[in-house]
């Protein structure tokens, strides 16, 4: 994927959140967006879903310019998923899936089904495809919402720490589905906590504090930080 921001700058009540970040990223698989509480971590991906519009400078996903694609469009290349699964309530797991092929991506009914099915056996689910999110763990909803973003094959996948409203035993089941993107070559950028995980399957990294990169690079400035910020962040979050 490549990803380039340049002055990107966002602010809220006044306030810069994102201050003037320069991104220039290219043929890597997946990223690892890591940081302090209130870092911009969020914001940064809500800008680059088109969730929300920036306040200053121009972003472009796979070159497209995110500002200037139509939201419609956009929604048709890249999937997204939160840190609490936000699947249709009064859907069973395989109506949540086939839903988004129909309306969406036009896709029959039966094609739609079949697609669907396919998806939920490749990632272990096959057996409450007709389970409703409340008759679901939360590991499984959170599965389920990652299979769901994946039906339409997205160019990118964005995750904002989709492990932190589980429980460790969940959050291991959810992170295995990640590995699984990874070794399938999917691409994505997850904010995320879990070094360990990070380490695993991200192949680039980026540090942000206070609005601004402070690091970045190939997946091995975890072991090995140039700056003593990142140092202490590791750590810290290592300890
Ligand atoms: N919708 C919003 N309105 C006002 N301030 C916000 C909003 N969202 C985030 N912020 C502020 O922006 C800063 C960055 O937040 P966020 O992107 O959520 O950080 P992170 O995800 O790294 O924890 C924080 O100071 C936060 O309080
Ligand atoms: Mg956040």
């Amino acid at each position: 994927m490549k990803i380039v921001t340049e002055n990107l700058t966002h602010i809220y009540d006044g306030k810069e959140v994102i201050k003037d970040i320069n991104l220039s990223v290219e043929g890597v698989e997946a990223i690892a967006l890591i940081g302090p509480s209130g870092a911009g971590k969020s914001t940064l991906l809500r800008l680059l879903c088109k969730i929300e519009e920036a306040s200053v400078g121009n972003l472009f996903v796979n070159d497209v310019s995110v500002h200037d694609v139509e939201a419609k469009e956009y929604y048709k290349k890249v999937g997204f998923v939160f840190q609490s699964h936000n699947l249709f309530p009064h859907l069973s797991a395989i109506e949540n899936i086939t839903l988004v092929l129909e309306k969406v991506h036009k896709y029959s009914k039966d094609e739609a089904i079949k697609k669907a099915n396919l998806l939920l056996e490749q990632f272990g689910l096959s057996e409450h495809s007709h389970k409703r999110p409340s008759q679901l763990s939360g590991g499984q909803a959170q599965r389920v919402s990652i299979v769901r973003s994946l039906a339409i094959e997205p160019e990118v996948l964005f995750l904002d720490e989709p492990t932190s409203a589980l429980d460790p035993i969940l959050t291991r089941e959810v992170l295995r589905t990640i590995l699984e993107l990874r070794n399938q070559h999917k691409k994505f950028i997850i904010v995320t906590h879990e070094l360990g995980f990070a380490k695993k399957a991200a192949d680039y990294v980026i540090y942000m504090e206070d609005g601004v990169v402070i690091e970045e690079g190939k997946v091995d400035i975890l072991d090995h930080p140039k700056t003593n910020k990142l140092r202490q962040f590791v750590e810290y979050v290592m300890d």
